[in-house]
């Protein structure tokens, strides 16, 4: 694939960030060019260690610009797009569903309106390889699993709006021939995720002995990968993956949210020196999300079968990972968890 100019939206996130530095180590050929907005969830300290590579520049924009992004595409002709930016937070999304319409929905028509332009001479050797969420699927019971085929039903402003961009990835395909790719992943856990999320939440409010927030009963499950073996997929998939194609991305790792949180106060407590069940004693059931979301589950026979892709690491280990990195880089989780996240924090769980 003659895919040398790469677009990445969103790499000064979570999930971004670790997928530019494997492009950028991995691919010394390719130019990886980072379009983010840096938001509050956007963290250029996330990437210091790449920053310097003579194949990697930073943009910062906002994808619903739409001048600015056409004018982005006019400039440097990406070979490629992986687009990851967007709001990504449930919570977030049911105080503020309009923002999420924006980035996400109109967001994507904008880049894909660029890519549309820019490459209408010739689709040969390009791709938009869209990355969205098992979200999408809607919410499942105890039995069966999401697959590439199941029907969209989204329940949360966020998956709506996943959703949708998602439905106008696949319009583009179908009614201009544009040369698109999607997966779908499970929730990610791992370094440098924003403590907003389940598992960095609990790990700061652990070491800071604050209460630890349940929603509901705890009996909501969802499938965790480590995110480096979601970007690994994504490059699987950006190399080897059929045009066209959907591919779901999981970990068939399951937990409770109220098991998860008990082996994370288990591993916190030893790495703490904390006599065990000390931290699970901060555990406290509060008032649940609205419209919560009961179990989510990835069948990810496909890219296994098909890319032969799997998850590198069990749970454990990447939860000890996780939490070994958190403990380690206590300047970041102090940087990103003052000003404007304290005011989210007392609005959310007061
Ligand atoms: P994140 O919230 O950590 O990062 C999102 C990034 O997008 C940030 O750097 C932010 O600054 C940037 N961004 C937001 N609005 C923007 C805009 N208008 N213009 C330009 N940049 C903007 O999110 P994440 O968890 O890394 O998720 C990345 C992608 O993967 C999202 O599309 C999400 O839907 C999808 N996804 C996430 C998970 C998960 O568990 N986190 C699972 C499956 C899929
Ligand atoms: P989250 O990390 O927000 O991801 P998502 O909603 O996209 O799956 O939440 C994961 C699960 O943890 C979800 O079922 C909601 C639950 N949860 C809590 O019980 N307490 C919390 O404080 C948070 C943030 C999440």
């Amino acid at each position: 694939m003659a895919a040398n100019k790469i677009l990445i939206t969103g790499g000064a996130g979570f999930i971004g960030s670790h997928l530019i530095r494997l492009f950028v180590n991995n691919y010394p050929d390719y130019h990886i060019y980072n379009l983010d907005k840096l938001t509050y969830a956007g963290n250029l300290e996330n990437l210091k260690d790449i920053e310097g590579a003579d194949n990697y520049t930073f943009i910062k924009g906002d994808i619903v610009d739409e001048q600015f992004v056409k004018g982005l595409f006019a400039e440097h002709a990406f070979d490629s797009v992986i687009h990851l930016a967007a709001e990504s937070h449930v919570d977030r999304s049911i105080k503020n569903p309009t923002e999420f319409l924006f980035t996400n929905i109109v967001g994507t028509v904008n880049l894909l309106n660029a890519a549309k332009e820019v490459w209408a001479a010739d689709f040969s050797d390009k791709v938009f390889y869209h990355v969205s969420t098992d979200e999408v699927y809607g919410s499942l019971d105890d039995g069966g699993y999401f697959l590439e085929t199941t029907a969209y039903d989204p329940q949360s402003p966020y998956s709506a709006s996943k959703a949708s961009s998602d439905h106008f990835v696949r319009a583009y395909s179908n009614t201009y021939k544009l040369p698109i790719k999607i997966s779908n992943c499970s929730n990610n856990y791992g370094p440098n995720q924003f403590p907003e999320k389940l598992l960095p939440l609990m790990i700061n409010n652990i070491k800071q002995n604050k209460p630890l927030p349940i929603y509901g009963k705890g009996e909501n499950i969802r499938d965790w990968l480590y995110v480096v073996d979601h970007a690994k997929a994504i490059d699987a998939i950006f190399h080897h993956g059929k045009l066209g194609e959907t591919y779901n991305i999981g970990g068939f790792n399951e937990w409770k949210n109220i098991d998860i949180v008990h082996l994370l106060c288990k591993v916190m407590d030893r790495k703490l020196g904390r006599e065990e069940g000390t931290s699970a004693q901060s555990i406290t059931y509060v008032q649940d999300r609205a419209g919560h979301d009961m179990r989510y589950a990835i069948d990810a026979k496909k890219i296994m079968n098909e890319l032969g892709w799997e998850p590198s690491l069990q749970f454990e280990e990447g939860l000890e990972k996780t939490v070994d990195w958190y403990l380690e880089n206590e300047d970041w989780l102090e940087n990103v968890t003052s000003g404007n996240y304290q005011k989210y924090y007392n609005e959310q769980y007061s």
